[in-house]
């Protein structure tokens, strides 16, 4: 298993280039599905999950091709409407097919997906969503099994707000017949992106950027090329990257309306911030002011950008509280912060943060993706070297993350073993 040896290395400076969004590129994928044809994908980064997902999408029965980062999806020959354990164990994005499939071919069997690391999280606002448009739903034998000779529309109201249930049951709605209204509806950028490639596959939906969404069902979709958005994540790890350097950095390619929440807290750390297009300048604070986060769904601070925002708080001048309302468990890179010398103390969903001067440099170990990434930008500002093992998380939702940050000066090192 691969790891990363970081050295101390807080100078950073210069530019550095963000890449398309994984997250609005799963669900992408698997909408191609909806619309016989072969669909192309420009702006798609190598990353194992859309790997992961363009296997999937082949055990289905697609042709899907990647070359300098283009992604050609032909659902012409769709036939296989299952997604296996061993493709949904490893990432839990697989459920994003039950939806197109259910819609394509009137019937999905998709395993259960179990845990993970960020906490329980369950797909029963999935399963809801699909029983409101009409499909039969049983669970077998760690499976979903879903059918339905046509799908019809119908009022779906989320208790919750979860991007993957309304982007599921936005991809069955399309294609089923009459209208369909959703309440309560997730509102991130990575919907709005679905919602844009279904409408130009020739989808009728209203309300998007809202809560309240109105599809009206259509006979069929066409496929199209589309270039996909910035990762919001990915330029908002650089950003905070940036806010711990001692030095001026430049994010660039993203898009600054997708990162208000965070672009409003690095503000108030003290930090400088010069938004010029795509292209955000971070001009770092001698000293990191304390503040507090909540996580909540977008336009409130995301949730996975909690980790990292949490080691940019391990330095700040006083003590900061983080609450993650979305994923109440996901801590797991505290403890492993704490052997860097940070002083953090758990409390249910609560993290008190005491600033410290310094980190100092220890082995710790990867959990989940964006925790990897925090203890990446940990290792960054702790003095002398840190390892971090089990990086193939970060690699699931990172391109070469270490080849970017080297670019503006980081010392990190892939070593495999
Ligand atoms: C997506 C992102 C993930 C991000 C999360 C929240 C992808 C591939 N993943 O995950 O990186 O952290 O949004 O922004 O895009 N919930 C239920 N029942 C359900 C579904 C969700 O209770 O059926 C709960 C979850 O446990 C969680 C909350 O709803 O507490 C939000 O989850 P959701 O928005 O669905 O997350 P994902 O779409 O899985």
């Amino acid at each position: 298993m691969d790891k990363f040896i970081v050295e101390h290395s807080r100078e950073l400076s210069g530019k550095i280039y963000v890449s398309g969004a994984k997250n609005a590129i799963l669900p992408v994928m698997a909408a191609c599905l909806l619309a016989p044809g072969k669909s192309v994908l420009k702006n798609v980064p190598n990353l194992i999950d859309l790997k992961t997902m363009a296997h999937l999408l082949r055990v289905i029965g697609a042709r899907v091709d990647y070359e300098n980062g283009s992604m050609s999806i032909d659902s012409k020959d769709v036939c296989y409407p299952e997604a296996p354990y061993e493709l949904v164990s490893k990432m839990r994005a697989s459920i994003y097919v039950l939806g197109p499939l259910l819609a394509r071919l009137g019937k999905a069997r998709v395993s259960f997906p179990g845990g993970c690391a960020i906490g329980t999280r369950p797909v029963d606002l999935h399963l809801k969503a699909m029983e409101a448009l009409g499909a039969e739903i049983e669970i077998e034998h760690g499976y979903i099994n879903a059918k339905a000779d046509q799908l019809t529309g119908g009022d779906i109201y989320f208790e919750k707000s979860s991007v993957g249930a309304t982007i599921n049951a936005l991809m069955a709605a399309v294609l089923a017949k009459g209208k369909t209204r959703m309440f309560n509806a997730a509102m991130e950028p990575e919907v709005d992106s679905t919602i844009d490639l279904l409408l130009k596959m020739g989808a009728k939906i209203e309300g998007k950027g809202s809560t309240t969404l109105e599809i009206e069902g259509v006979e069929e979709l066409f496929p199209v090329q589309m270039e996909m958005i910035p990762d919001r994540i990915e330029a908002g790890t650089f950003l905070v990257a940036a806010a711990l350097s001692t030095k001026p950095v430049t994010v660039c390619n993203c898009n600054p309306e997708h990162l208000t929440a965070l672009l409003e807290k690095l503000r108030e750390t003290g930090c400088g911030l010069q938004i010029n297009g795509g292209d955000i300048t971070v001009n770092p604070p001698e000293t990191i002011k304390a503040t507090n986060i909540l996580t909540l769904p977008h336009p409130g601070f995301p949730t996975d950008l909690q980790a990292q925002f949490t080691v940019l708080m391990c330095l700040a001048d006083g003590i900061s509280f983080v609450e993650d309302t979305v994923f109440p468990d996901r801590f797991m890179h505290v403890a492993e912060l704490n052997r860097l010398q940070a002083d953090i103390q758990m409390q249910r969903n609560v993290a008190r943060i005491n600033g410290v001067k310094k980190l100092s440099g220890a082995e710790v170990m990867a959990t989940d993706l964006r925790a990897s990434a925090a203890l990446v930008l940990a290792g960054l500002v702790a003095e002398g070297t840190t390892t971090v093992s089990r990086i193939y998380h970060i690699d699931r939702g990172y391109d070469r993350i270490e080849e970017k940050l080297n670019s503006i000066g980081a010392k990190i090192r892939r070593e495999q073993g």
